[in-house]
């Protein structure tokens, strides 16, 4: 007897360079090594000026990583001793560049219908330790209560950081991620929209941080050719081939959004409605999401991780990372950060589930995984 054929698998992601892609790229990191311009060169400031560009903001600042552009951001914005309102739903690195710049992480409770926060939930958080507000564009969308956040912070007297790892060229009403506040983080690892292989990038319209940041990002000196060192900063340096790919990601980034969007289309029309088991989060109004993620919603008490094995092993459909599986008071690293009425961020990471959604996803794969969940829903496992 001959066993069924396997499942050619519909990925969770994939990281697209093409062959046209990579030989621009080899052909300048080739170029950087045989001039020995190797970090700190003409292609950061390429990739800076670019991105700046693209996002509105008067500055970038190329960085090593997503990690090191927010602790750069805190450290500048001087968080020692102090009170950072972060969300409960994001990736660690929020909170941990906040306690190694000396701050206190304080968290935030998450609004289901973004899977963001809302400003009546800062106002809540809100003491006379807090300093200052890291809002987190998860999966790429920008919560429509952006502008009542801005203005309750300029009230209050507080800044607004914005950790966009998830969101390049995300904007709602015309403005871009990363633009709300005082500065925006980006991270470059390679599962994001786009990538530099590693890397992070820090926007601001203030000449001050942006001046600062290009301190601590090279061990806190004074300038790249002195020694003196006027800082407490770190190695934090882009270097050229991270950025030399940074930069062939970013020529490419409408196009590869462009086919994000024409997926997630696809998933909206086949999965908003009343029947199907699974619940799309729709951007919010005036948001022009980047996609990042599709998350759907599951109805309660779906089994996710059954769910997953069964798209996976019966389909082939291998559902992408959650955004995020536990809120961060529940990693053994952080319940100390436990409020203890963190109900929203629970049922935010508990029902949700994320497609698999990339650039090179076609039209034929994004359908594999509709009729997965049809299956799904008929099967009675959703
Ligand atoms: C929300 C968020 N913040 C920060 C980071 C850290 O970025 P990096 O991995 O580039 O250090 C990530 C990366 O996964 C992220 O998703």
């Amino acid at each position: 007897m001959t066993s069924a054929p396997a499942l050619t698998p519909v990925p969770p992601i994939r990281i697209d360079f093409s062959p046209e892609d990579r030989a621009w790229i080899t052909e300048r990191i080739s170029e950087v090594l045989a001039n020995g311009r190797l970090t700190l060169g003409a292609y950061g400031e390429d990739f800076e000026k670019r991105f700046a560009a693209m996002t509105g903001a008067k500055h970038a600042v190329a960085v090593s990583s997503g990690t090191s552009s927010l602790e750069i951001m805190l450290r500048v914005a001087d968080v020692r001793d102090k009170d950072v309102l972060v969300p409960a739903n994001t990736f660690i690195a929020t909170a941990s560049a906040v306690i190694a710049a000396g701050g206190r992480p304080v968290l935030m409770d998450t609004d289901g219908a973004t899977l963001s926060t809302t400003a009546a939930e800062i106002e809540r958080r809100i003491t006379p330790k807090t300093v200052g507000v890291m809002i987190v564009h998860i999966a790429g969308f920008v919560t429509d209560e952006m502008p009542a956040i801005v203005d309750l912070l300029k009230r209050k007297g507080l800044w607004l950081m914005e950790d966009a790892a998830h969101a390049h060229a995300s904007t709602l009403n015309g403005k871009h991620a990363g633009t709300f506040g005082w500065a925006g983080s980006f991270s470059f690892y390679p599962t994001k929209v786009m990538t530099s292989a590693e890397g992070g990038m820090i926007i601001t319209d203030d000449d001050h941080l942006a001046s600062e940041a290009r301190i601590y990002r090279d061990q806190g000196k004074a300038s790249f050719l002195q020694n003196s060192h006027i800082r407490m900063g770190s190695n934090w340096r882009m270097s050229e081939p991270h950025a030399i790919i940074g930069l062939r990601h970013l020529h490419n980034l409408p196009a590869m959004i462009a086919a994000r969007r024409r997926i997630a289309a696809r998933y909206d029309v086949a999965l908003t409605g009343p029947n199907n088991g699974v619940r799309p989060l729709l951007p919010p109004k005036g948001c022009a999401a980047n996609y990042y993620k599709y998350v759907v919603m599951l109805p309660e008490g779906c089994d996710r991780a059954a769910l997953k094995a069964w798209l996976r092993d019966t389909h082939g459909v291998q559902c992408s990372g959650e955004v995020y599986e536990f809120p961060l008071h529940r990693h053994p690293v952080l319940t100390h950060l436990d409020p203890g009425d963190l109900r929203g961020a629970e049922i935010a990471c508990n029902r949700q589930m994320c497609l698999p959604i990339f650039a090179s996803m076609t039209d034929d794969e994004a359908d594999r995984v509709i009729a997965a969940l049809t299956s799904a829903r008929t099967a009675g496992r959703v």
